[in-house]
């Protein structure tokens, strides 16, 4: 179900669509049906229906509109016609409840089997605004009551439905159609089944959560960032677990999947986004953001750095203050100091760019010495050209290379140059204005003052 508006988002964006660990609320729940042995995914959507279904990525995955949203009953009526009759049990989710466990998922269609209605519930210490679960004197379940709908006694009851549940295909199909909808909010509850369940003589069973995480449901911001702090928490914890050394689980951010060597050690506040590949021994310092990349064994990233869509090979130094963007591949030993930028540039073994220095569309060859301040003009206002620097080239500080150009193997540029052509290997290229040095020049004086 993801037809909901989510109005306590105070959001133009559709609520399932808000992200948690860099996955949308809905994907989450999709990932863990993907999982499942399910024969088919159908996703109901109402309130930004266009958006959620463009985003929503799954095999089998079916879509039904639900147009105006008259509640959960009325929700599954819409995907009725959508069910596969063959299968003999349906599992309800909700798309704004992220981090149900797929063993969970799965136990829930398990207990269900085809021929009891299974119920995931959960005891809360508040369970305030939640459907309670109703039992008889012998503690078998005659009901769920919404908390609009409950008496002063029942609203005592702490166990309360989570919202998903497992049926029989077959049985639902009658009972969500003699849904009505005579409650305190006239909506059409889904709820109502379990009674219909228990007069056919249905057995009715709950299954219980393992803990509060894997039910919490997103209505508001604040929900939002308590379960991102939760699963942040998980996922910091795993990768302890497996041998990664955080400075602080309390302070790691990871938005996707991150694969780590052994002997890895991430300072605070770093972000991982994306795929990233952080190989032994490799150490990243404090707040640096990393999506797609993958940094080699014995690197060291210094803190600051912000490294997307790059490759770094082994034993590389990189930052503090670096930027390395979409296609930078450095090699082995590479070093990449502060305010150093790099784009779309492959740097051989061994070359250096420690000082302010921007390198962009460029193939560096091994040991190449890039001094501070140069840049690779690589953009002449409509199209890029690459700048090609040979092996043991050394480059000198606050350099103009003005693409395409080649500087051959070994050649020297003079600190300050401006070059706009090749310079053959061996060679030393300087453009320099001659300097001058004036005799008896006097400075300015402020007006007022004697010289
Ligand atoms: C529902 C349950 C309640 C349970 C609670 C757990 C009913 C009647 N009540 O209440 O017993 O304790 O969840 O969180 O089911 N949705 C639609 N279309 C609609 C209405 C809702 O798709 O017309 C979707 C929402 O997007 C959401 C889910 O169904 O994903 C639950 O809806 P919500 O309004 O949050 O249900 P509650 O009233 O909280
Ligand atoms: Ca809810």
């Amino acid at each position: 179900m993801a037809a909901g508006k989510g109005t306590r988002m105070k959001s133009a964006r559709p609520k399932v669509l808000h992200r948690l660990g860099g996955t949308s609320l809905l994907q989450h729940v999709l990932d863990t049906c993907a999982a499942l042995p399910a024969a088919r995914c159908v996703v109901i959507t109402g309130h930004g229906a266009d958006a959620v279904e463009a985003e929503a990525r799954g095999n089998q995955l079916a879509f039904v509109r639900q147009q105006p949203q008259l509640g959960t009953g009325h929700a599954i009526l819409q995907a009725l016609p959508a069910l596969d009759e063959r299968a003999p049990t349906t599992l309800i989710l909700n798309g704004d409840v992220p981090l149900i466990r797929e063993a969970t998922a799965a136990a829930l269609a398990t207990a269900c089997g085809g021929e009891k209605l299974a119920l995931l519930t959960i005891e809360l210490p508040d369970a305030s605004g939640y459907g309670r679960i109703v039992r008889d004197a012998a503690g078998r379940v005659t009901g769920i009551v919404e908390h609009k709908d409950a008496s002063a006694v029942q609203r005592q009851i702490r166990e309360v439905y989570t919202g998903m549940m497992a049926a029989p295909t077959a049985a639902l199909q009658r009972w969500v159609r003699a849904i009505g909808n005579d409650n305190a909010q006239a909506e059409y509850y889904l709820t109502d089944i379990v009674a219909m369940a228990v007069a056919d003589g249905v057995p009715v069973v709950a299954t219980q959560a393992a803990s509060d995480t894997e039910v919490l449901g997103v209505n508001s911001p604040a929900q939002l960032a308590d379960l991102e702090r939760r699963l942040q928490r998980a996922r910091a914890e795993a990768l302890l677990e497996a041998g990664v050394r955080l400075a602080d689980p309390a302070r790691l951010d990871l938005r996707g999947q991150l694969h780590c060597g052994e002997d890895v050690e991430i300072d605070v506040n770093c972000v991982f986004e994306g795929t990233v590949r952080l190989g032994d021994g490799v150490r990243i310092g404090a707040h640096c953001v990393l999506r797609d990349a993958t940094i080699g064994a014995g690197s060291v990233v210094q803190p600051m750095c912000h490294i997307e869509g790059a490759t770094v090979g082994p034993k590389a130094q990189i930052g503090p203050f670096a930027r390395l963007r979409p296609g930078a591949q450095l090699g082995a030993d590479v070093h990449i100091g502060n305010f150093v930028e790099v784009k779309n540039s492959t740097l051989a073994a061994g070359a250096k760019a420690n000082h302010l220095a921007y390198l962009g569309d460029a193939t560096v060859g091994e040991r190449v010495n890039y001094g501070a301040g140069s840049i690779t003009a690589n953009y002449d206002g409509a199209n890029k050209h690459r700048t090609v620097i040979g092996a043991d080239a050394h480059i000198g500080s606050n350099c103009v290379l003005v693409a395409p150009v080649h500087i051959g193997d070994g050649a020297t540029v003079g600190g300050g140059s401006t070059i706009a052509r090749d310079v053959p290997a061996g060679k030393l290229a300087i453009v320099r204005a001659p300097q001058v040095v004036v005799d008896g020049w006097q400075r300015p004086v402020k007006n007022g003052q004697s010289v």
